[in-house]
């Protein structure tokens, strides 16, 4: 299993923050956070005919999760949630995983908005970008980011992603199609040190 799925399950911690899989017992604490944060994510998030209580219930977890965990053991997805000391504050998805000649992928990510601004997502980005590279074995991570995302370029900034292209009308966001920024890393660019070495002039925040 894993030779071909490498780098799942896995748990990746720096500090405060964890990155781990999602499981059963974060249904309630996934829903709090996701329905209290409606206004801060649903700008950010692809378009649904669902109401937002119905997308982020406590089934829609579970269903979600089986989902999840399904795409993790096919290796098509890495699904993580992130945690700051023993909260669950967000979410990081490795998706798009492509094997082959290919082995690239994409991270996708959101925040409870109380915790913004004390570097947890790149701490967390930087994790995953570094497992991804390494431990699960891909070659490519890509994160797309709306040019009005201000919070969400500066994220892949401190951690030095390359900017590789402009997608226009790329997704459905918040009931229109929406132009991306593409940035991109390979595992070359890593050689010189690890991701989370980038960040280690940025301080971490506090447990
Ligand atoms: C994008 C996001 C994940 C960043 O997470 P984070 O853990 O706050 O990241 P950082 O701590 O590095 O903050 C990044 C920038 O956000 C801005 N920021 C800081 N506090 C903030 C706050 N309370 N509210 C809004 N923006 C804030 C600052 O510009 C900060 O840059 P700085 O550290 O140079 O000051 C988070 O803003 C979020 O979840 N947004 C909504 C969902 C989303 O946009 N997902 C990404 C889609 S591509």
């Amino acid at each position: 299993m894993s030779e071909i799925h490498p780098g799942w399950p896995a748990v990746l911690i720096a500090g405060p923050v964890t990155v781990r899989p999602p499981r059963r017992r974060d249904a309630r604490e996934w829903s709090r956070v996701r329905l209290a944060n409606e206004d801060w994510l649903t700008q950010w998030e692809p378009s649904s005919t669902q109401s937002w209580l119905a997308r982020n219930s406590v089934t829609e977890f579970h269903r979600s999760l089986s989902r999840m965990r399904s795409a993790g053991r096919s290796g098509t997805m890495l699904p993580f949630v992130v945690c700051y000391g023993d909260r669950l504050v967000g979410q990081m998805n490795v998706s798009n995983v492509s094997r082959g000649a290919l082995r690239s992928c994409s991270v996708g990510y959101w925040i409870d908005s109380a915790v913004a601004g004390r570097g947890i997502t790149p701490t967390a980005l930087a994790l995953v970008l570094d497992h991804c590279l390494t431990e699960a074995r891909l070659h490519r991570v890509e994160v797309d980011i709306r040019p009005e995302n201000g919070p969400s370029l500066r994220v892949v900034e401190k951690l030095g992603l390359r900017q590789e292209g402009y997608y226009e009308r790329f997704l459905d966001i918040g009931g229109a199609w929406r132009d991306h920024v593409a940035f991109a890393i390979t595992a070359e660019e890593t050689r010189g040190g690890t991701l989370l070495s980038r960040l280690a002039s940025l301080p971490l925040p506090p447990g």
